[in-house]
Formats: C-alpha cells, sequence, structure tokens
C-alpha cells in the first residue's frame, strides 16, 4: 500500500493508489493527523504555540542605504499574538503549568484595540489607570491580588519573574545570532519589562562580548538616566509610546549586560515609524519606530567618534 502523502503548501492529504488508477484527496480532520505526524516536514508549525518566535529578521533598505549601515529588526508582528511579548507569555505560562497552575484572567492598562483583541480571545480584562508602583493601585499589585482572590488563577508577574528573560536567552537571542551569522556590531531595544534586553544580550554576550547592548529609552522613563547617571531620575515628558519606559529596575533587568543607553522623544520615535511606513512599507507602532530612531543614534554616534578618531 501507498502510504499517504501531506501536501506542505495545502495541507491536502493525498492517497496515490496508483495501483487503483485514481487519486483521492481529502482534507486531514485535526484530530486524525496525530496518526501522520511522523511524516509532517520539519518545516511546518505545530499549532498556535509553534507560530511563536522564529520570526525572519527584516533588513531595512532604505535606511541601510541611507546610514551605510546594515539595519535589520525581528519581524515580531509575526509572532501568533503580534508581538514580541508573546515569547515572554510562552515561558510564563510553561512555567505556571509546569508548577500546576493555570491562568484565565488578566489585567492590563493598554489601547483599545488590544483589549479587543484580548476580549475576542476570551480574556477578561479589566482597565486599571495607570499610577506609579509604589501606589497599591498599581496595575501589578491589583493584578496580584485579583489573582490572589481567584480559583484556578495566578499572576504571571512578567517583570520580575525570570522566565521572561529566559525565553529571550533561549528563543530570541539565538535566533538573532544565527541569522546574522554571527556579524552583529550592536543590538538596541527599548524596555518595559527588561525581559528582552537581558535575555537577548546575555545570550549575545556570550557568543561575543564585543557586541554592545544599548537600551532605547522614551521619555518620562527612569532608565536612560539609571544606566547613565546612576541615578532612578525620570526624564522629562510622558510618552505616548506602549509597553516601554519604566520606572524601576525590575527583578528581569537586574545584572543585564547593558553598555550604553539612548533617549529617544516620542517625536523621534514618530518620525521613524512614519519613515519605516512610507520609506520601508511597514506599519508598526511608536516602540518599534524608537527603536529602529535608536539603532540609527548610535550609528551616528560611532560614526561621529571614528571621524574623530575616538574609535577605530
Ligand atoms: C510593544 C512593546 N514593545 C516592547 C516591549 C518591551 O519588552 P520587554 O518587556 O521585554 O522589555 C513591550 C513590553 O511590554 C511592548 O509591549
Amino acid at each position: 500500500m501507498i502510504p499517504p502523502m501531506i501536501s506542505p503548501a495545502t495541507g491536502i492529504i493525498q492517497r496515490d493508489s496508483a495501483l487503483e488508477n485514481h487519486k483521492l484527496q481529502f482534507w486531514c480532520p485535526v484530530k486524525s493527523s496525530c496518526e501522520f505526524n511522523n511524516m509532517i516536514p520539519k518545516e511546518f508549525r505545530h499549532g498556535f504555540i509553534g507560530m511563536v518566535g522564529n520570526t525572519p529578521l527584516i533588513r531595512f533598505n532604505n535606511l541601510s542605504e541611507k546610514t551605510g549601515c546594515e539595519i535589520t529588526a525581528k519581524a515580531e508582528h509575526l509572532n501568533p499574538g503580534g508581538s514580541v511579548k508573546d515569547r515572554a507569555a510562552l515561558y510564563l505560562i510553561k512555567e505556571a503549568e509546569e508548577k500546576g497552575q493555570s491562568s484565565k484572567q488578566m489585567s492590563l492598562t493598554t489601547f483599545l484595540e488590544k483589549i479587543d483583541i484580548l476580549n475576542t480571545l476570551g480574556a477578561d480584562v479589566r482597565p486599571v489607570p495607570a499610577v506609579p508602583f509604589d501606589d497599591p493601585m498599581n496595575y501589578n499589585h491589583q493584578a496580584r491580588r485579583f489573582a490572589e482572590g481567584i480559583e484556578n488563577a495566578i499572576w504571571t508577574n512578567q517583570f520580575d519573574n525570570i522566565s521572561n528573560r529566559r525565553a529571550h536567552f533561549e528563543m530570541t537571542g539565538p535566533e538573532i545570532w544565527q541569522q546574522t551569522d554571527g556579524r552583529i556590531s550592536a543590538v538596541t531595544f527599548s524596555t518595559g519589562t527588561g525581559g528582552t534586553i537581558a535575555g537577548v544580550g546575555s545570550f549575545l554576550k556570550s557568543k561575543n562580548p564585543n557586541v554592545k547592548v544599548i537600551l532605547a529609552d522614551p521619555e518620562g522613563s527612569v532608565l536612560y538616566n539609571y544606566f547613565k547617571h546612576g541615578e532612578l531620575k525620570r526624564s522629562d515628558g510622558s510618552s505616548i509610546t506602549e509597553g516601554i519606559g519604566q520606572g524601576r529596575v525590575t527583578t528581569n533587568l537586574q545584572g543585564a549586560p547593558i553598555d550604553d543607553a539612548v533617549f529617544v522623544t516620542d517625536k523621534e520615535a514618530v518620525e521613524m515609524t512614519f519613515f519605516l511606513l512610507h520609506e520601508e512599507g511597514f506599519f508598526v507602532g511608536a516602540s518599534s519606530g524608537l527603536n529602529v530612531a535608536a539603532a540609527v543614534k548610535v550609528r551616528n554616534e560611532w560614526k561621529r567618534l571614528i571621524q574623530q578618531g575616538e574609535v577605530r
């Protein structure tokens, strides 16, 4: 008997019974596909979780030509939830499940579009006002109290649970190293929990300590001043960017191998966001614009130092 063949492009299973001189085609119901598991090509992504990570690295052609420097970005919008945060979420939830916990509730402050998506996916979203961390009504404390009061709920605590940075040490960092063939001079990250910069930064440094890890900070955050001057002092303004900027050094950020920090204004972030839209064809959010604006700033600063003979 000729075994079934799975067509990678369509998901159609073909039984090629040449002996019977005819072909049958049928859709494989999800449940029964397990009988063919050993035949599924490696390139298949296994369901929703299989879609997390392994995102392409995009070269921004126009920006790279303009700056004379290869500027690339991870296409994190291709994660199934549409953001880099899927990586941390996967590790936080995996850890909770391994400990026998489960969670069906969540709490956050965020834009309406994201709340709509989460509601559609079945989440119970409780928006709360944004107040400082030392206020008991800060969303972290509310989320913890909320989870404590509900059976079968957990507070994943992405800020201080280091499963977050482990996700980036084990996934994002190795992907970047492999996709650049290790030819990478610097990485820039805006920071919310600190998971991405700490995890990717540590991994890349373990491969090549000369890779520079740069924190990109928006208006109203303390991290620029902290890494530049050692003081937890808020910078001027209050950024429109979402999910980045921080008022404290989270556990995920502690010990992160950060070489330098750059401050990016909202104006600079928004201008770059529109550049990426009009000149590169990518419709991304302002935190992505801010990251790329930071990369250009780092490039310009290095160029200046090289021209002045301060760096070779
Ligand atoms: C849109 C966006 N970009 C970047 C970040 C920062 O990533 P990390 O939390 O790993 O520092 C976040 C975090 O929530 C985010 O929502």
